[in-house]
């Protein structure tokens, strides 16, 4: 067993070190404040693993992506969205037999429990989507509650992923006023979404195939992103045993934020407002390079990614071939290159290693399709529900897997005695 030492308070301590299949290391530190009385401390959690993952590996430095092994860049090109769940979910790539009732029981399971219709009443017109996904989410524990003794877990992992497209397409219909379209057998999953976004009474919807690609190629790049943010939120509220559906609800809402999933909103918002000043880009660029202005460069950056992100480079490529094939000029897309061009060569995010993510192109895709700006996070967590639920399922399979209680550092007043109001003095204001 190779170790660490550590010196502390005058004591040598040797902490166990462990690697994983792709020869990263680990300093396990479980016994840290057993052993010395003080506890580690990596604030936003940069250098600590949390568990031990199968699922996905990523290899910031070298700009990396595989999922149980395959390459991102093959299953971009080649899988489609639903065997790509299966394959996180159940570690293998569906054969011929599993693909066809995997892929049924995903459209069977479209449904919604018609009670749950009347939620979309409750909700005003102009609702965030990611507010109804969040609710409708947790509110399928209602519907389906999880029996210790049955397995209903199985079951219910199939009616999450098919009815997050149901929860998505029907908060856009209610945000159009239009009725709820339900989906076929005969569609995939991207095509069903597609089209129970954009058909209507009057008009039936045939997905265009170069959109139906694009979106099948979206879903798959958002499938898994190991231990980010609202995966980590996952792991944290399931490891308490809560349900899955109560587990993938707080994900939703951790995705929401700007810094994650909602920066694909926050992205096109960015873009707009160059364009409506005047489409400056380096006097854009020059102003997020000014500290006091605390604007960032939305799409760029990430916490792992040293490089390019994979995800961006296919998303790049895949703007390029849908707009060239519906004839489409989108001047969001030349201010985005021109500020990739800009930033790639800039000192500023040179030397902080700042490159675009898999969000800085994948909401000018997602309005080729017609997807309003307010559905693009939505859309992200579409995607990123089969990693949630992997995640939650491998934690929930790890024998005694512990419930996730992190330490902290107390820095506020210490002991004093309580003063009745009678007797306390007035209160320094401000
Ligand atoms: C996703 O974790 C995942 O895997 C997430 C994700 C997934 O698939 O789940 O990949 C999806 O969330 C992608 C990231 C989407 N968010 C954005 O695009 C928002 C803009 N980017 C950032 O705010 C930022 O880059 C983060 C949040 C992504 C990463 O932040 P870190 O790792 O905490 O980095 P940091 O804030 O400490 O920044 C380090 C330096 C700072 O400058 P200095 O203080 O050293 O001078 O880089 C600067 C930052 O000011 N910086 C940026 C910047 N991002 C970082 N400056 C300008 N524009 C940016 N976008």
């Amino acid at each position: 067993m190779k170790t660490a030492k550590l010196v502390y308070g005058g004591e040598e301590y040797d902490l166990p070190v462990f690697t994983g299949s792709e020869n990263e290391s680990a300093i396990d530190i479980s016994k840290l404040r057993e052993q010395t009385g003080a506890v580690a401390y990596d604030p936003g959690y940069g250098n600590v693993g949390s568990c031990r993952s199968a699922i996905t590996f990523i290899d910031g430095d070298k700009g990396i992506l595989r999922y149980r092994g395959y390459p991102i860049e093959q299953l971009a090109r080649k899988a489609c969205f639903s065997e790509v769940c299966h394959l996180l979910i159940h570690n293998h790539l569906p054969d011929e037999e599993e693909f066809g009732l995997w892929r049924r029981e995903l459209t069977l399971n479209s449904f919604i429990h018609e009670d749950m219709l009347k939620f979309f009443e409750g909700f005003p017109t102009k609702s965030h989507p990611m507010a109804i996904l969040a609710a409708m989410i947790a509110s399928l524990s209602a519907y389906h509650p999880e029996e210790e003794r049955g397995q209903t877990i199985e079951k219910n992992i199939i009616r999450l992923l098919a009815k997050v497209k149901t929860f998505a397409a029907f908060s856009y219909k209610k945000s159009v006023g239009e009725p709820f379209v339900y989906p076929l057998t005969r569609y995939s999953y991207a095509q069903n979404f597609l089209r129970m976004m954009f058909a209507t009474p009057a008009e039936e919807y045939e997905p265009p195939k170069v959109l139906a690609d694009a979106l099948n190629m979206l879903l798959i790049i958002h499938a898994d992103h190991e231990q980010n943010c609202s995966t980590s939120t996952v792991r944290m509220v399931g490891s308490s045993r809560a349900n899955l559906f109560a587990s993938v609800s707080a994900g939703v809402s951790a995705l929401w934020g700007s810094l994650h999933g909602g920066a694909n909103q926050a992205v096109i918002e960015m873009l707009e407002r160059i364009i409506d000043d005047g489409g400056d880009c380096k006097a854009f660029v020059a102003k997020v390079k000014e500290k006091k202005s605390r604007a960032r460069l939305m799409g760029f950056g990430h916490r792992v990614y040293k490089n390019y992100d994979p995800r961006a480079r296919l998303l790049k490529k895949a703007n390029d071939d849908v707009h060239r094939k519906l004839g489409i000029k989108d001047p969001l897309l030349d201010v985005a290159l021109e500020l990739e061009e800009i930033a790639l060569n800039d000192e500023y995010f040179i030397e902080r290693n700042l490159y675009p993510n898999v969000d800085f192109y994948s909401g000018i895709l997602y309005r080729a399709m017609g997807i309003p700006t307010d559905m693009f996070t939505v859309m992200f967590a579409m995607g990123r529900m089969p990693g949630w639920i992997a995640h939650w399922k491998e934690q929930r399979d790890t024998p005694n897997s512990r419930i996730h209680r992190p330490r902290q550092i107390y820095t506020g007043t210490t002991e004093r005695k309580f003063i009745p109001i009678s007797k306390r003095p007035k209160s320094k204001k401000g």
